[in-house]
């Protein structure tokens, strides 16, 4: 009995604390229903809300919340550094040299593969984590498991080991982990897979209040892929990288399945440039597409987003009648290792909150569970490419469109699983006749081993489609 007796009294006191503590803050209501609460639920909610760092969230948040209102739209001017494909000017020899370099650095074991994988899918609408969701185009191969086949083939060109970080959110960590367990790390070596998880910042009504998920705790979201700076420091990723002497971390988004994860000239042109972040960029040719923007910001590059840029910046065109602002953000990025240390040291200043109204599931006064059909609160999150401004140099790199870049981001319509599987296909099709292979029928569904065929040149290597075998495996009908 003694030590539930004692147990209880700790319970007691830093009950009476937090909630004094929260009650400073127009908080209180997080309690409003701990005289029903049984043990564990008290407890659960207790440790969550001792937790969570008002004196840091609230001015943080109202910051954000005030920036939302009134956006200021930054002094811009047209993106410089970029590296563009050489069919549209860029310099043949700078590919040439980038590829070449991207290789050394590779086959040196300097590089390391992270994605972010922590978000919750809302618009795809699909039960469990979205790199899940079954890509194929032929087979049910997932986005992870297509993503690992590129791992694979980049492990096998370098000949070293090519770690893979994995973040999730507490939204999709324990699932994340059971299918990695489950399909054995997708063939990968268990010691070259790094899970980890970002964390979650409580939303705010449109009062500043905290919002009751449940009777017993708190509603949070993850925060942000920006949140994938603090998370890579925190959960010793970084000192990982550090340890086996990665300098340059390849990023990308789970959406994607497109992401040119074997990209040597990317990396390449980055360390060329002695770059401390690199972005993937892609052509703009409709002005309204809904894009960020890379350019110049008050004189830094950094991303502008398409609901910051005015008519004027939109629909600029040069004298051949092009977009001077075209480069679009496609989330694939190249960091310096030591620049996301110096960005986490410095997260609070540099990576600041960003509000967007949401629609948050509570508990009503009753404890009854709403889901509200109108936005009813702020979510807050960090974004990763506020880290830009704080680079020492940042390189740009033209993608091909869209070889690189076709997220899935909708369950239909455009940026669509439909959409993803055409462009994959399409893709595919596209290396197997430069590579000189025959083409499978049109209406012939086509699907790549990528760790096998990451590219036209790999292709290459196979006289023919019977050679590949499974390699290179088509289906009649079977187009997206
Ligand atoms: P999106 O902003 O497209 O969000 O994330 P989402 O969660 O995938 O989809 P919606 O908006 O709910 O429909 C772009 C990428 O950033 C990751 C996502 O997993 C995706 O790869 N992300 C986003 C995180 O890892 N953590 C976050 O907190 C937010």
């Amino acid at each position: 009995m003694g030590p539930r007796v004692s147990e209880a009294l700790v319970t007691a006191t830093s009950f009476e604390t937090t909630r004094d503590h929260f009650a400073a803050h127009d908080q209180e209501h997080v309690f409003r229903f701990w005289d029903e609460l049984d043990a564990a639920g008290r407890d659960r909610l207790l440790a969550q809300a001792a937790a969570i760092d008002l004196e840091r969230l609230l001015p943080a948040a109202r910051t954000a919340i005030d920036t939302l209102r009134e956006a200021k739209a930054p002094e811009l001017a047209p993106p410089d550094d970029v590296l563009e494909l050489p069919e549209h000017g860029g310099d043949p020899g700078g590919w040439k040299a980038a590829t070449e370099r991207g290789r050394e650095l590779l086959a040196a074991g300097r590089v390391g593969v992270m994605v972010v994988a922590g978000g919750q899918g809302t618009r795809l609408g699909f039960e469990g984590p979205k790199g899940a969701f079954p890509v194929g185009p032929l087979s049910s191969r997932t986005l992870f498991a297509l993503q690992a086949e590129k791992i694979r083939g980049l492990r096998r060109r370098g000949g070293v080991a090519v770690p893979w970080y994995v973040m999730t959110s507490p939204a999709t960590d324990a699932a994340t982990r059971e299918i990695f367990a489950r399909e054995k790390q997708f063939g990968l070596p268990e010691s070259d897979v790094f899970l980890f998880s970002q964390d979650t910042t409580p939303a705010l009504d449109f009062e500043g209040r905290l919002l009751l998920e449940q009777r017993d705790r708190i509603f949070e979201s993850p925060n942000g892929h920006g949140g994938a700076i603090t998370a890579l420091a925190a959960s010793g990723a970084l000192d990982d990288m550090e340890r086996r002497g990665i300098d340059t971390l390849f990023y990308y988004q789970v959406d994607n399945p497109l992401a040119p994860i074997g990209d040597a000239a990317f990396w390449g042109h980055h360390d060329r440039t002695g770059a401390e972040v690199s972005c993937k960029v892609g052509r703009k040719t409709d002005p309204m597409a809904k894009w960020g923007l890379l350019a110049r910001c008050d004189g830094r590059t950094g991303v502008v987003e398409y609901t910051e840029i005015s008519d004027e910046h939109r629909y600029a065109t040069d004298a051949a009648g092009e977009l001077v602002y075209w480069a679009g953000n496609l989330a694939i990025h190249v960091f310096a290792t030591d620049f996301l240390r110096r960005m986490a040291a410095d997260a609070d200043a540099r990576l600041p909150y960003h509000a967007s109204a949401k629609k948050i599931p509570y508990v009503d006064r009753q404890g009854h569970p709403v889901a509200p059909s109108e936005p009813n609160g702020y979510k807050l999150e960090r974004f990763v490419f506020d880290a830009l401004p704080a680079a020492n140099r940042v390189s740009l790199v033209e993608a091909r469109l869209p070889d690189e870049f076709s997220p899935i981001k909708n369950a239909e319509g455009v940026e669509s699983p439909e959409t993803a599987r055409r462009d994959l296909q399409a893709v595919t099709r596209r290396w197997l006749t430069e590579a000189g292979l025959e083409l499978p029928a049109p209406d012939c569904g086509v699907e790549l081993d990528h760790s096998r065929i990451d590219g036209p040149e790999e292709a290459a290597s196979f006289r023919s489609l019977t050679e590949a075998g499974d390699v290179i495996r088509t289906a009649p009908g079977a187009t997206a």
